[in-house]
C-alpha cells in the first residue's frame, strides 16, 4: 500500500474573508456569497474602505446594501476594512481570502494580487470560485455606467440597490 493520510479532526471553524470593493453589490457578488457560504463555516464579506479613490456609494451605504442582501445567511457578515487585507484577515483569525473569477482576463490581477498576499502572510490561502454563467460578464462598474445612461439595471443587482441606484443616478427600472 501506499502512505497513509493522517486526517486531522477539525478543531477551528473555516473562516473565510471575502473582500471587495462592492460599490455597488451586484447579483455576481451575491451568486459567490451563497457559493461561499455552503463551503465555509464562517464568510466575512469584507468592504474595502479605500480601494477607489471616487466610489459612487460611500463605505456605509455599500455596507447598508450588503447586509440587507445577506439577512439571511445566519453565516455572513459584513464588515469594513482600511489598510492591508491581510492584516485584517488576521485580525479575524481567516486563513482563506475568497475571490470570485469570471473570465480569464480576471486572471492576471487575481494572481498577482495572490501572489503578493502570499508573500506578505503565508498561511493565508486564496480561493478562487467561479460565479454563475448568467453573472460572467457582470461587474459593479458596468452596471453604475448602464445606470448612469439610463438603462435598465433589474437583472443585474438586487432590489434594494437598484433603488439606491435610480436615487442616486435616475437609473429606469
Ligand atoms: O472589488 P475589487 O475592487 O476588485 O477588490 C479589490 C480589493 C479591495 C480586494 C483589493 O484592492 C485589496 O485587497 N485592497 C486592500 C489593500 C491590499 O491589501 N492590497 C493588496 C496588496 S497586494
Amino acid at each position: 500500500m501506499g502512505y497513509r493520510m493522517v486526517l486531522e479532526p477539525e478543531t477551528t471553524s473555516r473562516i473565510a474573508i471575502y473582500p471587495g470593493s462592492f460599490d455597488p453589490v451586484t447579483k455576481g457578488h451575491l451568486d459567490l456569497i451563497a457559493r461561499g457560504a455552503q463551503i465555509f463555516d464562517q464568510l466575512i464579506v469584507a468592504v474595502a474602505q479605500n480601494s477607489e479613490k471616487d466610489p459612487l456609494f460611500d463605505a456605509k451605504e455599500r455596507v447598508e446594501m450588503l447586509e440587507a442582501v445577506t439577512f439571511e445567511y445566519k453565516n455572513v457578515e459584513v464588515d469594513l476594512f482600511e489598510g492591508l487585507l491581510v492584516n485584517y484577515a488576521r485580525s479575524q483569525n481567516a486563513r482563506v481570502i475568497l475571490r470570485g473569477i469570471r473570465a480569464v482576463s480576471d486572471y492576471e490581477y487575481e494572481l498577482q494580487m495572490a501572489m503578493m498576499n502570499r508573500k506578505i502572510e503565508e498561511q493565508l490561502e486564496t480561493v478562487f470560485m467561479i460565479p454563475a454563467m448568467a453573472y460572467s460578464y457582470l461587474s459593479s462598474r458596468l452596471v453604475k455606467e448602464l445606470a448612469r445612461l439610463g438603462g435598465s439595471v433589474k437583472d443585474f443587482v438586487p432590489p434594494i440597490v437598484e433603488e439606491r441606484l435610480r436615487a442616486k443616478l435616475g437609473a429606469k427600472s
